[in-house]
């Protein structure tokens, strides 16, 4: 294995390992991908306070998400398809979260099932939920994540209708993946995943077996979602599944004060300030051009999450100034799975805990409850 120093190292590991149209689907977003391209120009353009001899002989970066206790300010954000990028890759997932101390959030979308995690896992994991048009299925995955004994459950707000990923289609990425004519070639340079998961045994959504007419229902994510996913949820819907999730309910996909606001009157114990990664609305702002604005709103009346962007410590250390009081990763998570599978999470995980770690001691900050706007510097 190649020397593996950042999560940049990772995403060309992942390169190499896996099919084209599967990397793109992680490192892509919609459209002209010019929020995409935001969410980590505007995480690059900010700048610390370096503060020098201040005692940071023990730096803690311990702390809580979603009332549990947490081992640094980071979680494993729902992806879709992860089983694809790794065979088994939702179990691995889970399982180098549970070593690292941090919480997994599955996703709907995931190629293992809620049981299977569950089963080959001790920690208990969140899950994460769509609005679908069968609200008795949404039903059907709350109680599932409840009989599993999932301590949080991430419902997504920004997905009704989905944004266009155009690389999707242009390499013809299918589910369960295929082999043709278009990707033979490159399929041949990546054996080993050939083996384990274009001919292994979970290759299609495991959450929805029996409701997508079986592994030959729905082809592409564009399908899925027009036929599934409610362009109808509302707010009230929100509230009907706040009544239906005893645990903590996380609100996923804020990026306006005015949102915040209404998250948290629908029964939030936390907000995600999320745009999905550049995924859906392309002119979107940056999710961390928008943290502070909710942090200012939610005034400590419940947790601020963060994701969109984060592939360093750095990175993490910039959300928590800004008021957040944890972050998610998800394509820096992909590319560790696809690049070594569960040691490969174990490894990003560690990266962005070291470069956490300097980062707070460079800036003089003894603790992660001790980050605050102090540690950046006014830009100008
Ligand atoms: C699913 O939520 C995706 O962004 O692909």
């Amino acid at each position: 294995m190649p020397t593996i120093l950042s999560i940049d190292d990772l995403r060309e590991l992942a390169k190499r390992r896996i099919p084209r149209a599967l990397f793109d689907y992680a490192a892509g977003g919609s459209y002209d991908e010019r929020t995409l391209a935001r969410n980590t120009a505007d995480l690059d353009a900010m700048t610390f306070r370096q503060r020098v001899m201040v005692d940071v002989s023990k730096i803690s970066l311990a702390t809580t998400m979603a009332g549990g206790g947490v081992s640094m300010p980071l979680a494993i954000g729902p992806t879709g398809l992860a089983g694809l990028f790794h065979a088994d890759g939702e179990i691995l997932a889970a399982k180098a979260a549970e070593a690292c101390g941090i919480p997994y959030c599955m996703s709907t979308m995931s190629i293992c099932s809620i049981e299977d995690v569950r089963a080959a896992t001790r920690q208990p994991f969140w899950f994460q939920q769509y609005l679908m048009k069968d609200r008795g299925f949404n039903q059907e995955l709350i109680d599932r994540a409840a009989a599993s004994q999932c301590s949080a459950l991430m419902l997504t707000l920004d997905l009704q209708v989905l944004g266009e990923r155009r690389r999707d289609p242009r390499n013809g990425l299918t589910i369960p993946p295929r082999l043709s004519i278009r990707n033979a070639l490159d399929v041949a340079t990546k054996p080993a995943w050939a083996l384990k998961v274009l001919f292994g045994k979970r290759r299609t959504f495991g959450n929805l077996a029996g409701r997508i007419g079986g592994s030959s229902g729905i082809r592409t994510l564009a399908e899925w979602t027009a036929t599934q996913f409610d362009p109808s949820a509302n707010w009230r819907d929100v509230e009907w599944v706040r009544s239906r999730w005893p645990g903590k309910l996380l609100l996923k996909g804020v990026l306006d004060a005015e949102d915040a606001r209404l998250a948290l009157a629908a029964g939030a114990d936390a907000i995600v300030v999320s745009n999905h990664g550049g995924r859906q609305l392309d002119g979107a702002p940056s999710s961390i051009s928008v943290l502070r604005e909710v942090v200012e709103t939610i005034d400590g009346r419940c947790e601020v999450l963060f994701d969109g962007g984060i592939r360093s410590g750095q990175d993490i250390a910039k959300a928590l100034a800004l008021g957040a009081r944890g972050t998610l990763i998800g394509r820096s998570f992909l590319y560790a799975l696809a690049a070594a599978g569960e040691a490969g999470v174990v490894k990003a995980i560690e990266i962005l805990r070291n470069e956490l770690r300097v980062t707070l001691a460079l800036t003089g900050s003894t603790s992660v409850d001790a980050v605050g706007p102090h540690i950046l510097r006014a830009p100008g």
